[in-house]
């Protein structure tokens, strides 16, 4: 039986691979021998080359010369550096658009973008196909037996948007297929409102601009179709890499809350999930909504241990404001990498840029050499990395699993609702801190996947839910699962067609009760809710400031476990619940201050029986990984004062190399971190 690719690749880079994003074309060829040599210094043995080479590649149409990257690809060879070679598809040369303008991009107000960026792509172009395999193809076929040859890095971030007339036509190709008659796509999309029946399929058109709303379900297929669209290219070349080097696993970098990838689906095509990712220093919470986004690079990619492609060494330069990070905490944000699943620390990029621009991003080298902070601190990371090798590969056990939807997405925030602010992402994410903030390991799932193993299922703001994720809820309760769901889930099928009889449609007789109405708060109002007698979920003293939305809920055989003490609502519930088989479904009908969803979500854990990984102070994140033979315990302190916890194991801090006993005290300075390793038999037993 012949190895996985990356199997063959952890064989080659066995550990923690650590390395970046290495553009060697904006660097006279002396600076390349100094590269490979520091590169060696600050312990890097992977790096993305040729990410944006294309124009450097092929400078004219065909003229294909390989010369440069031959001599650096051999450098990094002979300096034992292993490369992710690029297809540099993600920023066409000029020529390309000089010579057939229609392979450029064309935005949602019908311009066509020029050059002089990157992405500025149509993903439907025959020519750009032709020419984006064309050069991965002979990329392939040269570099098949490289020594530095390690893995594929296809395009980047795909995320494009077109609206030209080569896509308006493959959008009524993907309809064609997926609703076979013109009489299906009327019925789905809801056409006899406002006159917009088809008569023939001449006349459905992608949403280009309209005079007055647009119609929902129509931007719902075109949003799967976008991302399909994208999927179809990234596939393509991966099988063409495939057929010259099946060995060699192909990734391509996904970004953080990407909208317009389903990266549910896009996991499932890579060999491995890699995520580029950039918390904002000036944002208080960018630690924990990073942490969701590690959870689900690893749940979209099966379990597997996934990679940290790009992170930032210090600062960004794309936003308004682009704070540095601050001593010891590009660090932290790594090492909160490698404990949610990541075989990888590495960085865009390599040496900061003289020009172009991004000439003020970070990088591992800084335009101040050597002697500089940052490199210090890539230098010390570095060394860290190679204590820390055993625990690529292990994995993660997660009892808990959260639901995060792009089809939802995509519908939630569509047009004409209650409120058409909602923020999809924000809602999501503070359900995920506040399971964050107890230290549980979570899984990131959705209603379409295998929920057997997961006790507590958090399901916020599920707003598009299919008969088969009815059927899913339904099966996860009456086996015993504790689910909470959270105000207007349950509303739409997978058409953003309202269910039938009342609201939450999908969700009648699942939460034990009825929305009468759906009640939006005015901006900025809170109104106070309280533990309601005779419930066994929430201490009686609970008491929470609901803002945002209001459900008029209405009881059936649910039990009111908070109620509304202001208001029009007063004295109405606000969170019920309903035994459903042997399990327990929670339903939250506002949106609840962060202290208060905490006390909530910590109650639902208590009762399905679910701890945290290990008892900590506030501020200490923990997590655990699981090789065949060993666990390792993360801990890591995002406070800026010092944290103590007592050890309920014995092992080895892996980063000091002492053994450690149970009962003994980590003391942790700010943004400090500990790695314990302990036999899974031994953890058993302290255990018990
Ligand atoms: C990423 C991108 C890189 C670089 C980086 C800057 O999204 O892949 O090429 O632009 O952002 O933060």
């Amino acid at each position: 039986m012949t190895d996985s690719p990356m199997s063959t690749f952890h064989r080659r880079l066995p550990g923690v691979v650590y390395g970046g994003d290495y553009n060697p074309e904006q660097w006279p060829r002396e600076v390349w021998p100094e590269d490979v040599r520091l590169m060696r210094e600050a312990g890097v043995r992977l790096v993305n080359l040729g990410v944006f080479s294309w124009s450097a590649l092929e400078a004219t149409d065909g003229e294909l010369d390989f010369t440069w990257l031959d001599e650096v690809m051999d450098l990094l060879a002979a300096g034992g550096i292993a490369v992710n070679l690029a297809t540099p598809n993600a920023a066409p040369p000029p020529w390309l658009a000089e010579n057939f303008p229609e392979t450029l991009l064309v935005d949602r107000q019908g311009t066509r973008v020029s050059i002089g960026s990157r992405g500025h792509f149509c993903p439907s172009s025959p020519v750009y196909r032709d020419r984006s395999r064309r050069i991965a193809r002979a990329l392939a076929e040269r570099y098949a037996d490289h020594p530095a040859l390690a893995m594929w890095h296809i395009g980047n971030e795909y995320h494009a948007h077109c609206f030209c007339d080569l896509c308006d036509d493959r959008f009524r190709g993907w309809l064609r297929e997926r609703y076979g008659t013109l009489e299906e796509l009327n019925r789905r999309w809801g056409t006899r409102f406002w006159s917009q029946h088809y008569s023939d399929w001449g006349q459905v058109h992608l949403p280009r601009p309209v005079r007055g709303s647009v119609n929902p379900s129509r931007e719902l297929d075109f949003a799967r179709f976008t991302s399909d669209l994208q999927l179809e290219l990234f596939t393509g070349e991966r099988d063409l890499l495939r057929s010259v080097t099946p060995q060699v696993p192909a990734t391509t970098n996904f970004m953080q809350f990407f909208r317009l990838v389903d990266l549910h689906r896009w996991g499932q095509e890579v060999d491995v999930v890699a995520l580029d990712i950039y918390p904002d220093p000036a944002n208080v919470n960018s630690l924990a909504d990073a942490a969701f986004q590690y959870d689900l690079m690893r749940s979209v990619g099966g379990g597997a241990p996934w990679m940290l492609m790009e992170q930032a060494a210090a600062a960004v330069s794309q936003w308004k404001l682009n704070l540095v990070k601050q001593p010891g905490r590009m660090r932290l944000g790594s090492l909160q990498a490698v404990a949610h699943g990541s075989d990888s620390v590495m960085f865009f990029q390599w040496r900061a840029s003289r020009q172009g621009q991004e000439k003020f991003h970070s990088a591992m080298l800084p335009h101040g050499g050597t002697d500089t902070r940052t490199w210090q601190e890539v230098r010390d990371l570095g060394e860290e990395l190679v204590r820390l090798g055993e625990v690529a590969t292990g994995r993660t056990a997660a009892q808990v699993a959260i639901v995060w939807d792009w089809t939802n997405w995509w519908a939630v925030e569509g047009v004409a609702h209650p409120i058409n602010s909602l923020d999809y992402r924000d809602i999501v994410t503070r359900h995920y801190r506040a399971l964050w903030r107890r230290n549980v390991a979570v899984d990131v799932v959705t209603l379409d996947d295998d929920l057997s193993a997961y006790r507590v299922l958090v399901v916020p703001n599920q707003y598009l839910m299919t008969q088969a994720h009815s059927a899913a809820v339904r099966r996860f309760l009456e086996d015993g699962g504790h689910l909470l769901v959270s105000f207007f889930s349950g509303i739409v099928d997978e058409d953003d067609r309202v269910h039938e009889h009342g609201h939450p449609g999908a969700l009648r007789n699942v939460i034990g009760g009825h929305v009468r109405d759906f009640s939006p708060l005015p901006v900025d109002t809170a109104v106070t809710v309280r533990a309601a007698a005779h419930q066994s979920l929430l201490d009686g003293g609970f008491r929470a400031a609901a803002a945002l939305w209001q459900d008029d809920l209405v009881t059936e055989s649910a039990t009111a476990v908070a109620e509304y003490t202001q208001g029009y609502l007063a004295g109405q519930p606000a969170i019920l619940d309903h035994h459903l088989g042997a399990g327990r479904a929670i339903y939250l009908g506002t949106q609840l201050d962060d202290d208060a969803l905490g006390e909530l979500v910590a109650a639902v854990l208590q009762r399905a029986g679910v701890e945290s990984v290990h008892a900590a102070p506030s501020g200490v994140e923990v997590t655990e990984r699981q090789t065949a033979n060993d666990r390792f315990l993360f801990l890591l302190n995002h406070g800026e004062g010092t944290a103590t916890l007592t050890l309920d194991r014995s092992g080895v801090d892996l980063l000091t190399g002492h053994a450690v006993e149970t009962r003994h005290e980590v003391v942790l300075g700010p943004g400090d971190v500990a790695v314990i390793r302990s036999p899974l038999s031994r953890v058993a037993s302290s255990g018990s």
